[in-house]
C-alpha cells in the first residue's frame, strides 16, 4: 500500500490523504501508532473530544513523525481565551508544537480578527504551525482570511461524503481557487458508508457492485471516491487496527473511470 500525499494549502507540506479521526475514538493508542506507521500520519483532535490524552500517548516518541492536528471550541475564542487553550491542548498531547491549530466552528460573539490576533501569535511563537479552520462557509472563510495579516488559512475542516456532497456547489471551489485543503470529516458519514445497505438503494446497489469490480470494500470506495479531488484530504475514523488498516488502503490506487461516473451519479442529489 502506498499511501498519497496532498500539499496543505500553500505551505509545500505534504499530508496523508488519509488521516486519523479521534472523535469518540476508544480504542488503544497503539491502534493509532499503528495508523502512523503505515502512513496515516495526519491525527486529527479537538480539546472538546477528550482525545488529546490519548492522542499525546499514541504520539510519544514518534512525534516527529506525526501532522498533529487539534481544534479550539468557540468558547475560548478571545484572546486570552485561545491562547491558553492552546497551552492546554499542547498539554494534554505532550509536545510543544501544534502542527494545525484549527477555530472548531465559527463564533457568533466573538469577531474574528480577534481570535485571528491570538492564532498569529501562537504561530509567531512556535506554538502552532499553520492555522485552520472548521465548519467555516465561503463568506466565513473569506473573513477568516481576511483577519490574518501575516498568514493564511491553509485548510477549513467540513463534512463531506457520499452522502452529502453539499459542499461541491461553492466551498470546495472557492477552496480550490485559494489553495485551501478541504478536511473532510465524517467522511464515511459516520460509519453508513462501510455497510452496504445505506437508505440511498440506488448508491448502496452501485457501491456494491463497484466493490466488487474494484476488489476493495465499500468503506475504500468511498474514501477513494471523494479523495479524487486534489484539494481533499479525509479524516475517518476508527477504532479497531483492522478498521485503521482497510481506511489507508482506500489510497494509493484510482478507481476506473466508469466505477467513478456511476458513483457520481448515484450519488448526486
Ligand atoms: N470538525 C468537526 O466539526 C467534526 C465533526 C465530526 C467529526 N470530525 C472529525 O472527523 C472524524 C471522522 O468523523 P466521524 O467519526 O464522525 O465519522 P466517520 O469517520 O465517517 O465514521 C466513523 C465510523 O465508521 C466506522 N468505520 C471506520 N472505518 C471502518 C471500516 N473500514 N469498516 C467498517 N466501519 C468503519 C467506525 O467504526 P469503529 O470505530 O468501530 O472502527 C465508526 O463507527 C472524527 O473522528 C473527527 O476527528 C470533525
Amino acid at each position: 500500500m502506498k499511501m498519497q500525499l496532498k500539499t496543505l494549502g500553500r505551505t509545500g507540506v505534504k499530508v496523508p490523504e488519509i488521516g486519523l479521526g479521534t472523535w469518540e475514538f476508544t480504542g488503544k493508542p497503539e491502534t493509532l501508532r499503528r495508523g502512523v506507521e503505515i502512513g496515516a500520519s495526519f491525527i486529527d483532535t479537538a480539546e472538546i473530544y477528550g482525545t488529546e490524552d490519548v492522542v499525546g500517548k499514541a504520539i510519544s516518541g514518534i512525534r516527529q513523525k506525526v501532522f498533529l492536528a487539534t481544534k479550539a471550541s468557540p468558547n475560548h475564542f478571545k484572546y486570552d481565551d485561545l491562547l491558553m487553550a492552546a497551552e492546554n491542548s499542547l498539554r494534554r498531547l505532550g509536545t510543544s508544537t501544534i502542527d494545525l491549530y484549527q477555530l472548531h466552528w465559527p463564533s457568533n460573539d466573538v469577531p474574528i480578527r480577534e481570535t485571528m490576533r491570538a492564532m498569529e501569535k501562537l504561530v509567531k511563537e512556535g506554538k502552532i504551525a499553520h492555522i485552520g479552520i472548521s465548519n467555516f462557509s465561503v463568506q466565513q472563510t473569506k473573513e477568516a482570511q481576511e483577519a490574518l495579516s501575516r498568514y493564511e488559512v491553509v485548510s477549513n475542516q467540513v463534512e463531506y461524503h457520499l452522502l452529502d456532497r453539499s459542499i461541491e456547489s461553492e466551498l470546495i471551489p472557492f477552496c480550490e481557487r485559494e489553495s485551501i485543503t478541504i478536511v473532510a470529516y465524517s467522511p464515511l458519514a459516520r460509519g453508513s458508508l462501510a455497510h452496504p445497505s445505506i437508505r440511498n438503494k440506488r448508491l448502496s446497489s452501485v457501491l456494491e457492485s463497484v466493490r466488487r469490480t474494484e476488489g476493495k470494500t465499500t468503506a475504500q470506495v468511498s474514501l477513494n471516491w471523494i479523495n479524487s479531488r486534489e484539494n481533499v484530504v479525509a479524516i475517518p475514523k476508527a477504532n479497531s487496527p483492522e478498521h485503521v488498516r482497510e481506511d489507508c488502503e482506500a489510497s494509493g490506487w484510482h478507481l476506473s473511470q466508469k466505477s467513478f461516473e456511476l458513483i457520481d451519479e448515484a450519488s448526486k442529489g
